[in-house]
């Protein structure tokens, strides 16, 4: 062969590797409303800059007849290219070959670019879209979903890990995304499940269609395990570029700094007003949040789980920051199992990377009743709880109503090495409500009064007057400042900045002991 009819041969061999499975099964897929694996690819990443590694890769297997249908790069497609000019590693799963079945080659292409990623310090995104173990390859399919398990972890913390659901993701292939950082999905298109319908009817003689049992709707609102949910796969491509401008490349760097026209001293007078007078009242704390945020722009995660919390990033003055807070309008922003474990795992997700944390507490406590308290509310609040103690970035925590009881000392207080705690005038900072507290001190005045609905009355007053405010905490330090609603922006960008050089740490161990 002459050099040239080499090259062209190369050449040849490249367009045949990019058709994956072949124009049939590209149609097919296209058919279900699906892209290809190097379509998503393309959308995913900056213009060009993908380079695939192990385009020649080709499975090993002669079982059932598999050595007569090879495909040049086998299921997966991987390399690196950038998002906004950072580098990032992928892999996309490609449905055409296999059915994006994972064996043997298919994660050992996988494995290579996760070495590569932590190794170089960048974040891998894996876009998901496969049958599962490749049946033919037998246990070696299950070794190799291990050797992702093991890397997913030891990664974890390390570098960032956003998985992508763009299809079905079944049997023990669900653990590598639930050992990531953030699962995304798409309505309609999408499905996780450990052990899928015709399993379950078999075990359990329940009737339930895949989307039913595990579509993006139902991690999205009931299991949690979906962090962010898309109508189509370009916005969940879209938003997976849009969560990595909060995030740094590794935990050994800082957030980017994205340079921003809103106002660092910008006040904003309608925050005065956004507490009502009446304390049993809600208000949505989400529009607080966008009125002290960088351009109003807020990105929400697990917004459809345990709304009574919220959860997500933002920029203050150019800076990324992870705010927590919990959400007066739905449920007053008690703090239930699935709240907390939201939130702690939010928290230690922004410790981990060096992303300052800023808590807006209005929160009545934890959820009573027996449904919480036998579920695990105790184990599910010391999460939080141990979450925010051991963290070590910037805490910066706003008390606009309530601060009630154990969830006061869990909501990023002093107490836990909040850095800068500071209160609206609307806070109220006690063990208890006035009515629950009353109540408990003053049952027997209560009964014994002439007038005991009267006396009740004057007693949640005078409780009300002395202990729900926020100036008993300040007396003693516990709150740093009492400030007016519409400086919060100002002065959290002025802490955030007085902060930039915070060092703590915790004492050398080889890991906590969360109480999972
Ligand atoms: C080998 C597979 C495959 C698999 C699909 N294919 N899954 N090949 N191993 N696991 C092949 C099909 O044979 C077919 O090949 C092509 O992919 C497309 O599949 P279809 O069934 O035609 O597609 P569709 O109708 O869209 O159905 C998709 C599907 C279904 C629902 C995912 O293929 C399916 O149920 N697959 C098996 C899923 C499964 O049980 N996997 C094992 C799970 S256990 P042709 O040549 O016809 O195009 C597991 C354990 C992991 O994963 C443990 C880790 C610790």
């Amino acid at each position: 062969m002459t050099t040239e009819q080499k090259i062209q041969q190369l050449r040849e061999m490249k367009a045949n590797g990019r058709l994956g499975g072949g124009a049939e099964r590209i149609a097919a897929q296209h058919q279900k409303g699906r892209l290809t694996a190097r379509e998503r690819i393309d959308l995913l990443l900056d213009k060009g800059s993908f380079r695939e590694l192990d385009a020649f890769v080709v499975h090993r297997t002669a079982d059932f007849g598999l050595d007569k249908q090879k495909y040049l790069g086998d299921s997966v497609v991987t390399g690196w290219g950038t998002i906004d000019g950072r580098l990032v590693y992928v892999y996309s799963q490609d449905f055409t070959v296999f059915g994006g079945s994972l064996g043997e080659v298919h994660a050992e292409k996988i494995c290579k670019i996760m070495d590569m990623a932590l190794k170089n310090g960048a974040p891998v995104i894996g876009l998901n879209d496969s049958g599962g173990a490749r049946i033919q390859e037998g246990v070696v399919s299950l070794g190799g979903y291990a050797d992702i398990f093991l890397r997913n972890t030891l990664a974890s913390g390390v570098i960032p890990q956003i998985s992508a659901i763009m299809g079905p993701c079944a049997g023990g292939a669900v653990y590598s995304p639930a050992l990531t950082d953030f699962i995304f999905m798409v309505r309609n298109s999408s499905y996780m499940f450990v052990t899928g319908p015709e399993v379950v009817k078999a075990v359990t003689h329940e009737e339930v269609s895949f989307e039913e049992l595990g579509g993006a709707s139902v991690h999205a609102e009931l299991s949690g395990v979906c962090h962010v949910v898309a109508d189509t796969e370009a916005d969940t491509l879209y938003l997976i570029r849009k969560l990595l401008s909060y995030l740094p490349q590794n935990n050994m760097e800082d957030p980017a700094f994205i340079p921003t026209t809103d106002d660092p001293l910008r006040m904003d007078e309608a925050l005065d007003t956004i507490v009502p007078s009446d304390p049993s009242k809600p208000y949505d704390i989400k529009e607080a949040i966008l009125r002290i945020v960088d351009d109003g722009q807020f990105f929400e995660i697990q917004e459809s789980f345990a709304p009574n919390i919220v959860i997500g990033f933002a920029h203050l003055g150019g800076h990324s920051v992870g705010v927590v807070a919990n959400q007066p309008a739905v449920l007053a922003g008690v703090l239930d199992i699935n709240a907390s474990e939201k939130a702690a795992r939010f928290v230690r997700f922004c410790d981990a990377f060096n992303i300052p944390l800023v808590t807006f507490v209005d929160v009545p406590g934890f959820m009573p009743g027996t449904a919480q308290e036998h579920g695990g509310i105790i184990r599910s609040g010391a999460k939080l709880l141990y979450a925010y103690c051991e963290a070590t970035v910037p805490k910066l925590t706003v008390v606009t109503r309530k601060a009630y009881g154990g969830a006061y000392d869990v909501m990023s207080s002093k107490h836990i090495r909040g850095d800068l705690n500071l209160a609206w005038p609307s806070a109220e900072i006690a063990v208890m409500g006035p009515e629950g507290a009353v109540n408990i001190v003053f049952r027997k005045e209560i009964a014994q009064a002439e007038d005991p609905v009267k006396r009740k009355a004057e007693l949640v007053a005078e409780y009300r007057e002395k202990f729900a405010n926020p100036y008993v905490a300040a007396s003693r330090g516990y709150i740093d400042d009492i400030i007016e609603p519409r400086e919060t922006r100002p002065r959290l960008i002025n802490a955030l900045e007085m902060l930039s050089n915070k060092r703590d740490s915790n004492p050398p161990k080889k890991h906590g002991c969360i109480p999972l």
